[in-house]
């Protein structure tokens, strides 16, 4: 089974979900991988796992790679079942010498897998500062608490000058192609910037504060083998991604308004493209999203690449459409700040729609907008405010700049 040369002595062994479509609520169109490293010096060693059943997937790889020779080390980054559920059959395979995880790791392992197995198991904690010799190159462990959960961590090979940062800088993007260079760039970075938006956006905090620890412990970082997805191996792939991380974590954005609605009998629909001609008249770029025909983690990816969003919806019994209560949801979990937001949408007799997603978003401290709600379907003069909606959008979206 073809495996595929990282650099120096560290191989991709790793399994491609090209059928993955749906990862804890987050669409994915193109696939995932669940990427592993092992590394080939005078100790051998395994860097992550995958998902339960394609175990033997990636030992058809590694025994491609190594033959019958024995791994010393297994290390386990983060225990989420697309990294850990094929672990228990991979030790049993391959009988690591030692397994090495942080202390949060080796307690979820346990209640994942359970006690029986797990006791069974050489299993060593460790944590940022700690080092394991391989012969030409060290493993270097570095906590990483939140990203994703609060077991993560980095490793970082000192003679290859790679990190590999497990949830850190992945895509869901399932391709035959192991290297950022090697597909599309676009293609690519929109598959990182829709992870990081789905996956990492209620963690920036830490994640910015892993980027600052990497940055004062010196490490010259040359290559960066995430999890999932494609491998960033250029320096100016590289220098791009890291600088993308710095601006999604700041919260910075293009200057662009995103519309997320659903409609029911069209009113919500025409004030919405009323209010993205507002928006564009300011000379803003606006994007919309109706949720009934487009994926919520589309929107959250877009209100990421977005300084302004609003929420459409017409009232059904009181209260949002399902579609927008799910996005609401969604989007409280992802929890995005420095934003101006806003609520709009119809309603018929009592309303209530536009006041819980004005609540919802004002509960997430967002730069609100006044919430515009009409009765029945908008007239020209009400289709007007709609428009000055908009203009107003993206006014308070330049004024950030
Ligand atoms: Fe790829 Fe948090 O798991």
């Amino acid at each position: 089974m073809e495996r595929f040369l990282v650099r120096d002595e560290i191989w991709w062994v790793g399994v491609i979900d090209w059928n993955l479509r749906d990862f804890h609520g987050y669409e994915t169109p193109r696939g995932t991988t669940y990427n592993s490293y092992l590394i080939l010096d005078e100790k051998v060693a395994l860097v992550d796992g995958c998902r339960e059943g394609f175990g033997p997937e990636m030992l058809a790889r590694i025994r491609g790679c190594c033959g019958l020779r024995p791994i010393d080390y297994m290390v386990i980054n983060h225990v989420e079942p697309d990294h850990s559920g094929a672990i228990p059959w991979l030790v049993e395979q391959l009988r690591p010498g030692r397994i090495l995880c942080t202390k949060r790791a080796k307690d979820a392992l346990a209640l994942y897998h359970g006690s029986d197995t797990v006791d069974r198991w050489d299993l060593q904690a460790v944590g940022t500062g700690d080092e394991l010799p391989l012969g030409r190159n060290t493993l270097q462990f570095i906590e990483a608490p939140m990203v994703h959960w609060p077991d993560s961590m980095f490793t970082y090979v000192s003679g290859s000058k790679t990190l590999l940062p497990n949830d850190a800088f992945g895509q869901h993007l399932a391709t035959s192609k192991r290297f950022a260079d090697e597909v599309d760039w676009y293609v690519a970075l929109e598959e990182a910037s829709t992870y990081y938006a789905n996956i990492l956006m209620p963690f920036g905090v830490p994640i910015r504060r892993m980027l600052d620890k990497i940055g004062e412990m010196g490490l010259e970082i040359e290559a960066i083998g995430p999890s999932h997805g494609v491998i960033w191996r250029r320096p100016e792939d590289v220098e791009r991604l890291v600088a993308a991380y710095l601006n999604w974590t700041s919260f910075n954005a293009p200057e662009r308004v995103t519309l997320v609605y659903d409609s029911m009998w069209h009113s919500t629909e025409k004030m919405t493209m009323a209010i993205a001609d507002g928006v564009a008249q300011e000379g803003v770029e606006c994007k919309v999203i109706k949720l009934s025909v487009s994926p919520r983690s589309e929107a959250a990816h877009q209100i990421l690449e977005s300084r302004g969003f609003l929420v459409g919806t017409p009232t059904l019994n009181n209260g949002v459409l399902p579609t927008i209560g799910g996005f609401l949801s969604y989007i409280k979990g992802l929890h995005p700040k420095a934003r101006v937001a806003g609520a709009y949408g119809s309603c018929g007799w009592a309303g209530g729609g536009v006041k819980q997603v004005d609540e919802e978003l004002r509960a997430l401290g967002l730069d609100m907008l006044e919430p515009l709600e009409v009765k029945y379907a908008p007239s020209d003069a009400q289709l007007d405010a709609c428009v000055e909606l908009g203009r107003e959008t993206a006014r308070r979206v330049k004024a950030m700049g």
